[in-house]
């Protein structure tokens, strides 16, 4: 089993290898031989090759690691890991970055379809919906890839971010904590449901429903408030894709809110954006529709929405 991660020179892309490793070697069939190719540009071409002895160090597990500058060699990868891209800065969106990154995957989506075709996909560069849709449609427009075989992480994230704060607000453990999930966009449209949490299985009365709007802020605002410290999210960003990499690999068919194309429900159509999907050898085998308050399906429509209008903006691209 190959899986490559393209941008593997950077921050995210790095510590996804190490995450990643570390679950790869416990895969059940001793037989098969697992790689790691890390991918990025010629630059980074050498700290990445000390990286690759670094992590191997680091995971202990039978996987072969190793550094290019050469696109070609995500050949016949399993998995594509694209974290290749800038990071916002101090006071930015992740929405700024979208033309500069867009550029940076519509070409990285043309390789993959030279040389890894059919791997799935696993987009982490932001603004991440909007990312996803460009490497689906580029790989749609040329080689008609399958919708289910791209996947956006933001909400494993997003939903790993939300439960913690729920836990300090509620002042209970984490694993009491369960159905945190976030969906919606991995920006500014993002939506942490009230409906679906639970703390020690019950579900929650009004005032506490009520105190969970600060919760959802503070969910909101988690990625701002690290890059304001002049900082980016890595570790946790990494442990998220490496959870999507795991239900992949080993076929767990878990629940995971995923960013995937959009076809109807709650009324949106022709956009990536989070839903609860379940994930497996396949990519996403089904998109779940949750049982959830009106009003939060009215703020994942309008995100939908924001979706759309930004993906209109990009239509100039070459
Ligand atoms: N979806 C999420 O939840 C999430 C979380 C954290 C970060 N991110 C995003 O992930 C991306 C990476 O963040 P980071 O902190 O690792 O940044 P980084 O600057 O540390 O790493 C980015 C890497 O991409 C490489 N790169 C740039 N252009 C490339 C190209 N054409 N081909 C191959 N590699 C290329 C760079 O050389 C660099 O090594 C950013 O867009 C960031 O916003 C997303």
């Amino acid at each position: 089993m190959k899986i490559s991660v393209i941008g593997a020179g950077g921050r995210v892309g790095s510590n996804c290898v190490l995450n990643i490793g570390k679950i790869f070697g416990k895969k059940k069939n001793e037989n098969i031989k697992n790689i790691i190719a890390m991918i990025d540009i010629p630059q980074t071409l050498n700290s990445m090759k000390g990286m690759a002895i670094d992590i191997k160090d680091a995971i202990m597990n039978d996987v072969e690691i190793f550094a290019s500058d050469d696109r070609s060699d995500i050949e016949n990868s399993d998995i594509i890991v694209i974290t290749a891209g800038k990071p916002r800065g101090p006071g930015m969106t992740r929405e700024q970055l979208v033309f500069e990154n867009a550029a940076i995957v519509k070409d990285i989506a043309k390789d993959i379809g030279k040389f890894s075709p059919d791997s799935k996909i696993i987009v982490v560069s932001n603004p991440m919906d909007v990312m996803t849709y460009i490497v689906y449609k580029t790989l749609y427009e040329i080689y008609r890839k399958k919708s289910n075989e791209v996947i956006g992480m933001g909400g494993v994230l997003d939903s790993m971010r939300y439960k913690k704060f729920i836990a300090e607000a509620f002042n209970c453990s984490i694993k009491e904590v369960s159905g945190a999930i976030v969906l919606g966009q991995h920006g500014e449209g993002m939506v942490p449901l009230k409906s679906t949490v639970r703390i020690k299985r019950k579900k929650l009365n009004k005032d506490d429903e009520k105190k969970l709007d600060e919760v959802i802020e503070k969910t909101i605002n988690a990625g701002k408030t690290i890059a304001d410290f002049g900082a980016s999210a890595y570790f946790a960003p990494s442990v998220a894709v490496a959870k999507m990499v795991n239900a992949i690999i080993n076929d767990t068919h878990e629940i995971l809110p995923c960013s995937t194309l959009a076809s109807g429900i709650y009324g949106i159509d022709g956009v990536f954006i989070g839903l609860p999907v379940r994930l497996g050898k396949n990519g996403v085998e089904e998109i779940i529709e949750l049982k959830i308050y009106d009003e939060e399906k009215n703020k994942i429509r309008e995100a939908g929405k924001n979706l759309k209008n930004m993906i209109e903006n990009l239509k100039f691209l070459p």
